[in-house]
């Protein structure tokens, strides 16, 4: 029997496609719930405490359920109801994650803070890179050394330990690495005395990490700016929690609607959280109405050419690149995209060539020429944005685009065809049969 977290990679019998309509207007109200990137990282925050936190607002998606049994491997017991998850942390939990875990999510390795500060060893599989990009360690890895960890690499592990406790140190990250942050930070707050990290992330989901663990009993000041300052505390006590709203969810359907000339108004998010990205579809022309937890989209006219650079937030995210390029194959005019995150966020221009998209390369510029129309063509999703914005641009091309691999967008849009399908679109799923072996 297989385990029971998940799709995975696809199997034998086939792959999964999106086969989606050209020539469709988004229109109508979608509701975005909590953030992937946000709630893995309160699960894992959930080791701190012994006893029982409850988090809500939670994306049903196979991460999810991936990070579930990280957490039930380390001893927790873990149960989904609706949209909540109870993870119940035993006094001692265990100090291992293994790599057939971690390969299927790499985000596994936020537990590598936690459990160094709760248990003063730990031992996680190096998640190595991905689809789109080298994604390195070394910040975690030196963080935590100033905090007097001990920390080496060894068959595929790393493994850390600290016998003695971790203490306060002064941490410089050489970039505002998200994931760094949120380990440096869960180790931060069990530390002996105070941490201050400098050039830490400040997006919106280490906010939302910094107030759960606030309410755990962290001392944290600074949350949401490029220095954090945690006094360490001998202990931290369960809670309940609210996952922020997912901006990336949220930004895909404000680019469709730019994209498709629609009508979108997308519940569940704080449109601050998307400002810069809101703010380039007002350059493009679309009319943009925005309430406290609620924003609306609108464009009637063919998107004019915006140049745009991710950066880390409050920057343009780096997850609606593929949007953006979106946007740019079918603006009027020529768009420069520029990505400065990820190394090999660019892959899947080739599939969006595939879709006529005319986008020319070099190292981390593209140079995107817009067209009135793009055409449909059979393409393969080759992570989760890549593979939203593929089905978002078959909306601009003439006739039914078929994208396949989309099993990586389940990793990050629990509802996608549904959404779809609520704003207008004639949009279908299925399993395509095996693809033939070929032999001499
Ligand atoms: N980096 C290093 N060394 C480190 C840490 C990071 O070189 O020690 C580099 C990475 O290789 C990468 C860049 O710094 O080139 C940014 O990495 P960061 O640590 O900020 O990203 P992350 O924590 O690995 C999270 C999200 C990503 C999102 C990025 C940037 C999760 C689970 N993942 O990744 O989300 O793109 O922040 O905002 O939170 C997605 O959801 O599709 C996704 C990829």
């Amino acid at each position: 029997m297989p385990p029971a977290y998940g799709p995975g990679p696809p199997t034998m019998a086939g792959v999964d496609v999106i086969r989606v309509d050209g020539g469709a207007r988004l229109a109508g109200e979608v509701g975005v719930v909590g953030a992937k990137n946000s709630a893995l990282k309160l699960m894992a925050a959930a080791l701190l405490a012994p006893g029982e936190s409850v988090i809500s607002n939670i994306p049903r998606i196979t991460d999810i359920a991936i990070m579930g049994e990280v957490l039930r491997r380390l001893g927790c017991s873990v149960a989904f109801s609706g949209d909540e998850v109870a993870v119940d942390v035993p006094a001692e939990p265990g100090s291992e994650a293994d790599y057939d875990l971690v390969r299927r999510l790499r985000a596994s390795i936020c537990v590598l803070g936690p459990l160094l500060a709760r248990c003063g060893y730990v031992r996680v599989a190096h998640p190595g890179g991905d689809a789109i990009g080298s994604r390195g360690l070394d910040m975690h890895v030196g963080g935590l050394s100033r905090m007097g960890a001990d920390i080496t690499g060894e068959h595929g592990f790393v493994i850390a330990s600290a016998p003695s406790g971790l203490r306060g140190a002064t941490i410089w990250l050489d970039f505002p690495s998200v994931g760094a942050t949120e380990n440096l930070l869960m180790a931060a707050v069990l530390a002996n005395g105070t941490t201050e990290i400098d050039n830490a992330a400040r997006e919106p989901e280490i906010v939302d990490i910094c107030g759960m663990l606030t309410d755990m009993g962290a001392r944290i000041d600074g949350a949401g700016t490029s220095t954090l300052r945690i006094e360490g505390v001998d202990e931290l006590r369960p809670v309940r929690h609210a996952t922020v709203g997912d901006r990336i969810v949220g930004g895909t359907w404000a680019f469709g609607a730019a994209m498709t000339r629609g009508d979108v108004t997308v519940t569940g998010l704080n449109p601050l959280f998307l400002d810069i990205a809101l703010d380039k579809l007002v350059s493009a022309g679309t009319t943009v109405e925005t309430g406290t937890d609620s924003f609306r989209v609108r464009m009637d006219r063919r998107p004019a050419a915006v140049d745009i650079v991710t950066l880390p937030f409050p920057g343009f995210p780096t997850d609606l690149l593929p949007m953006a390029i979106g946007l740019a194959s079918v603006s009027e005019g020529a768009s420069l995209v520029t990505e400065n995150i990820f190394d090999g966020r660019f892959m899947f221009v080739n599939e969006m060539a595939r879709l006529g998209a005319d986008i020319r390369t070099d190292g981390h510029h593209a140079v995107v020429r817009g067209r009135e129309r793009l055409s449909s063509a059979p393409v393969r999703a080759t992570d989760i944005r890549a593979g939203a914005g593929l089905v978002i641009a078959g909306l601009c091309a003439d006739g039914v685009t078929e994208v396949s691999h989309v099993h990586h967008i389940d990793r990050g849009y629990p509802t996608f065809v549904a959404d779809l399908l609520g704003l207008g679109v004639s949009i279908e799923r299925e399993t395509a049969p095996e693809e033939p072996a070929f032999s001499f």
